[in-house]
């Protein structure tokens, strides 16, 4: 089995696929929760307006389709006996709603994951309390209620309008394990980090030492330095958006601390991490870190665009594989023919330009994705804006670009077919973009195929710095032991 993988594709062919019987020591999995409002804040865009062409990606896993139908059908035919039971018995209840459907497929990934799992290995299921009702009784019936660990709270705090209830300020993480003998290290904090610790060794301390005996004090250092046993309630990592140099603009992304703590604690150097539903690679760059291999699986291409730049920023050189997307011009077809969204992020990877999703607004209106950039001696950003058309287009698309482009630096069409004579006299017409720092032209209007971009070709533009990145840019991480990133 290949480690040091990122797959693109439903995790659930995936894991089937190319993921053996007992191979993974650790599985950490942060799917979308069950709740319309966290799931859509998953794409929101700019401004905060949902993104429908990414909700398409998931109608299948969040509406009682005929998929749902043929999953719950499969788990309660062929799935295991108690776990087809639990799940008919849900069905009789709930009946065939979002709900449901979101539950038969967490349902019949855990059943694959469970697979998956070496028999000393653990699994650390993300979820909110929308839904861990419900997925601790799936994962009962599938780990059996013995293998339950732990319910661990990771609370945090920041500011929501919760008008009639109490502001909702936590996740669960439910921990099982497959059988009786895991990995698993104890993980100490420091004694004064808990918000509820009074700080007992500290008092303790304090009153001890004025009469204690130096032998007395020798131990309550010893205490002091050995730390806290960690509890199942953590309060003592900040969520991503208050850790600055770790936020790279993907909403659900998850500190880096809370990954280094899970994988810490149920892993040794060396073991293979799997995180099914990685998002922007949180977990997968925390296992790099740690000296572990990994296996990072997601279904979309913004996804796997953002981790490939996160692991290249964060660690310059690293060798890692990504299997799923297109290699060649018949790949890249079959992935326009197939969503044309999909192949939009994709394109849009190629050269690293950021997606805009599909509500577009007044100067947006037009632009499938951007690249941003700073040239200007004041610090102003400047924008490439990127059209990505995989049908058959003429010469009136380079015009509507050229009105979009008025008032922005640069325009990109990316095209699947090759641009007619027409398109490219319209292009070379548009004239220049002159950047005032490098005092250099750069074609107002660029025309590049997909083919093209797959030899390498990219866009020519004023070079990105730091400052200017479309993504934001992952800081480099040593291979130190590390305190969670500064505030
Ligand atoms: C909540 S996010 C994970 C965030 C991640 N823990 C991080 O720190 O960035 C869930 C991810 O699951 C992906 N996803 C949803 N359904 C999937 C599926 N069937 N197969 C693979 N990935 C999926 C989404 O694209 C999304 O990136």
């Amino acid at each position: 089995m290949d480690t040091n993988v990122l797959y693109f594709g439903d995790n659930l062919e995936i894991l089937r696929k190319y993921i053996p019987d007992n191979s993974i020591d650790l599985v950490y999995l942060d799917p979308p929760f069950n709740s319309k409002k966290d799931y859509n804040i998953l794409f929101k865009e700019n401004g905060g307006v949902e993104s429908e062409a990414q909700i398409k990606a998931f109608t299948d896993s969040w509406h009682w389709t005929q998929t749902a139908q043929d999953t719950y059908h499969e788990i309660v035919t062929k799935g295991p006996l108690k776990v087809g039971k639990l799940i008919g018995a849900l069905y009789d209840a709930i009946g065939g709603n979002d709900v449901m459907a979101y539950l038969v497929m967490m349902t019949i990934r855990l059943v694959e994951l469970h697979r998956v799992l070496k028999p000393t290995g653990s699994l650390y299921l993300h979820c909110d309390p929308t839904a861990s009702h419900y997925l601790k009784l799936v994962l009962d019936q599938i780990f059996g209620g013995k293998n339950f660990r732990n319910e661990i709270i990771w609370c945090y705090t920041g500011p929501r309008k919760t008008p009639k209830k109490f502001s909702r300020k936590h996740d669960v993480i439910f921990f099982y394990t497959k059988t009786d003998h895991y990995i698993f290290n104890q993980q100490t904090i420091p004694h004064k980090s808990g918000l509820h610790d009074t700080g007992q060794v500290e008092t303790f301390g304090r009153l001890r030492k004025d009469k204690a005996s130096q032998e007395q004090i020798g131990e309550i250092r010893k205490l002091e330095e050995r730390g806290k046993i960690l509890e199942d309630w953590w309060i003592d990592i900040y969520p991503t958006d208050r850790v600055r140099k770790e936020m790279l603009g993907y909403e659900t992304q998850k500190p880096l601390a809370l990954l280094e703590r899970i994988i810490k604690a149920s892993s040794n150097e060396g073991d293979i991490v799997l995180d099914p539903f990685c998002g922007c690679g949180t977990a997968v760059v925390a296992a790099q870190k740690l000296n572990r291999k990994w296996i990072g699986i997601d279904v979309t291409h913004l996804a796997i665009n953002l981790m490939r730049n996160r692991l290249r920023d964060s660690f310059p050189g690293i060798q890692f594989e990504v299997i799923g997307e297109p290699k060649d011009l018949s790949g890249a077809k079959a992935l326009a023919h197939q969503d044309r969204y999909q192949f939009q992020w994709w394109a849009l990877g190629l050269i690293g330009a950021r997606p805009l999703g599909e509500k577009k607004k007044g100067a947006d209106k037009g632009i499938d994705g951007v690249i941003h950039f700073v040239d200007d001696p004041a610090g102003k950003v400047s924008r490439v804006v990127v059209q990505v058309k995989s049908g058959h287009i003429g010469v009136n698309a380079v015009r509507e670009l050229k009105a979009v482009v008025a008032k922005e630096a640069i325009g990109v069409l990316i095209t699947l077919e090759p641009p007619t004579s027409p398109m490219k006299v319209e292009a070379v017409e548009a004239g220049y973009y002159h950047s005032p720092i490098w005092d250099k032209d750069y074609p107002k209007i660029q025309l590049l195929t997909i083919e093209e971009l797959l030899q390498g070709k990219t866009v020519d533009m004023p070079p990105q710095t730091q400052t200017s990145v479309t993504f934001a840019k992952a800081p480099k991480i040593s291979k130190k032991e590390g305190e969670q990133l500064s505030l």
